[in-house]
């Protein structure tokens, strides 16, 4: 009884898969990213990525055909405004299209309005860290307000937690590159403050909570915009580590817990829904962080095999924020679909048993739709779909095929 009743889902439940624009575009040129790619050793270019640009209509028509519901897809700010000030009516209608297509092949569109990417004119005066970064920001959002009509889910920023990692190693970076050429200009040889040297396991450094802060009152300007302008419903999404304590690590794991995920979280205080997004969990011991030890089930990725991260991250999302959640994202790089479909099969269990202890979840949108480009890479395959590289021919996978059918019968 308790075990049918625990995979059941309800009928309004939201099924889909979830992609970024950088990641699958292709040809992002007036972004911040594409211009790093360009210098970072060792980072693969996104160049044309999957081109969904032009092919996006056909990703849909996939998902949908399979039985899925819904369709988390994002705007790109560098394509909305290119220049400073200077907005794109034209690149504002191929979005519009992109919701019109999904309202018509019956997919609710969820609308994702930054995704770790910003114009590189933005990134170039100061990115998040200039004083009026805000209000840049929210300027952008109004102008996308334009096109949201019948759209009932806004994400306005994903994973502002990473979002902050990732603004404070560019900050560090930027000293660092300046201290270097001070240094050779004076003749001096300059060694980094902050990289030790040692066999240690690299780790992300902990988000900084004043960028936190910026994020927040980003987040809430734009969702006032949104409220004003729209009657979508508003959140943003968080990504989730699933911390669990070893013994002796729980001081420390409500500190880590607090500093990546909690202070984002009550930044969703008054918010529509909050956005969940789950890969592995995450062990703390006293000192910090448990790097993942080698293992063969471990993704490609790096992290270990944990369907089970899903329902503990939902439950931590609800007991800190009470609002209702929608699974923005969880999957797994691997390549072998097989593993895809026993993961989610597994992660799908542990929320249907959350949900039946009384979390309110209104939709599982899969990572991802397509395999794409990983952030400088394209070896780690998260897609329900394969995409050829040269010819941009879509292979659905099994996975996609088992998503639509759990879709369609509501039921695991
Ligand atoms: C991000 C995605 C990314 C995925 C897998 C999430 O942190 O939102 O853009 O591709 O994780 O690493």
């Amino acid at each position: 009884m308790t075990d049918i009743a625990a995979t059941t889902f309800p009928s309004t439940f939201l099924w889909g898969a979830s992609t970024a624009p950088h990641q699958i575009e292709g040809g992002n040129v007036g972004s911040d990213f594409w211009a790093n790619e360009g210098r970072v050793p060792g980072m693969e270019r996104s160049g044309d990525a999957c081109d969904s640009y032009h092919r996006y209509a056909e990703d849909m028509q996939l998902l949908a055909g399979a039985g899925c519901t819904a369709y988390r897809f994002g705007i790109e700010w560098a394509r909305i405004e290119p220049e400073e000030g200077l907005f794109s009516n034209a690149e504002l209608a191929h979005y519009r299209r992109m919701i019109d297509t999904a309202l018509e092949l019956g997919l609710t569109p969820v609308v994702t309005l930054h995704h770790f990417t910003n114009p590189r004119w933005f990134a170039e005066r100061g990115g998040w860290l200039a004083d009026d970064a805000v209000d840049l920001f929210t300027r952008y959002v109004e102008r996308v307000t334009r096109i949201l009509d019948g759209v009932e889910w806004v994400v306005t920023m994903n994973e502002p937690n990473m979002l902050s990692m990732m603004t404070a190693m560019g900050r560090d970076m930027a000293v660092r590159a300046q201290a270097a050429s001070s240094a050779e200009q004076d003749g001096g040889e300059w060694t980094s403050p902050t990289v030790d040297n040692g066999p240690r396991p690299v780790q992300l450094p902990t988000p900084d909570p004043e960028i936190g802060q910026v994020f927040v009152r980003a987040h809430h300007a734009a969702r006032e915009v949104l409220r004003a302008r729209t009657t979508a419903k508003v959140g943003w999404s968080v990504a989730n580590r699933a911390y669990q304590a070893r013994p002796g690590g729980e001081e420390k794991m409500r500190e880590l817990s607090w500093a990546w995920e909690d202070l984002y979280l009550a930044g969703s205080a008054g918010d529509d829904f909050v956005g969940v997004q789950s890969y592995s969990v995450q062990y703390v011991t006293a000192d910090g962080i448990e790097p993942y030890p080698d293992h063969p089930d471990n993704t490609l990725v790096g992290t270990a095999y944990r369907p089970d991260a899903l329902g503990v991250a939902v439950r931590h999302t609800h007991e800190v924020t009470g609002l209702p959640i929608l699974v923005t994202e969880n999957g797994i790089a691997t390549g072998d679909d097989s593993r895809r479909i026993a993961y989610t099969t597994g992660a799908l269990e542990g929320l249907a048993a959350a949900m039946a202890d009384g979390v309110t979840v209104h939709g599982y949108l899969h990572w991802s739709l397509l395999d794409n480009y990983e952030w400088g890479h394209w070896a780690p395959t998260f897609g329900l779909v394969a995409v050829d590289r040269e010819t941009f021919v879509r292979t659905p996978k099994p996975s996609l095929a088992w998503l639509g059918g759990v879709a369609k019968r509501g039921q695991l």
